[in-house]
């Protein structure tokens, strides 16, 4: 387990697409451990592959009700809306108001490969969201409808 070093806004590997993980192996263990202990170290509630230099659809999220791993996710159901504050650990200091469905359902692989769906609502549905725009080269700033101070 290390902490790795966190992309910031400008770095071109975070405006790239990134690609399907096929390989389910100790590598992939071994950057998802190190993807959660960078996110905490620096209290984040999400982090995704390319911020640590990865261009893999890999992403971890918690939101403060454990670790959930997504591994080549997708959003397949949304509904509702919500308008609150976002921020990300690849544009310190940087804090706007950006509005995403309310409810977010989505299927990922789990670290072994096996396909699940899991549905957040609220900021865990916000996280799903922004973490993998992050896969498709897409940073929150874009989407920003007013930057808070
Ligand atoms: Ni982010």
């Amino acid at each position: 387990m290390a902490i790795r070093e966190i992309r910031t806004k400008g770095d071109e590997i975070l405006y790239k697409n990134c690609k399907p993980v096929k390989n389910f192996d100790e590598r992939l263990n071994i950057l998802l451990d190190d993807m959660y202990d960078t996110m905490t170290d620096h209290d984040g509630v999400g982090l995704a592959a390319p911020q640590v230099g990865i261009l893999k659809r890999v992403v971890v999220i918690d939101v403060g009700d454990g670790k959930i791993e997504l591994i080549n996710p997708e959003i397949v159901e949304e509904s509702g809306e919500q308008t609150g504050s976002e921020g990300c650990l690849s544009v310190p200091g940087v804090w706007g108001e950006v509005t995403r469905p309310n409810v977010v359902t989505i299927k990922a692989q789990d670290r072994n490969g096996k396909w699940f769906k899991a549905t957040g609502e609220g900021l865990l549905a916000r996280a799903f969201c922004h973490e993998i725009e992050h896969l498709d080269g897409k940073l929150f700033v874009d989407k920003v409808t007013k930057f808070l101070d």
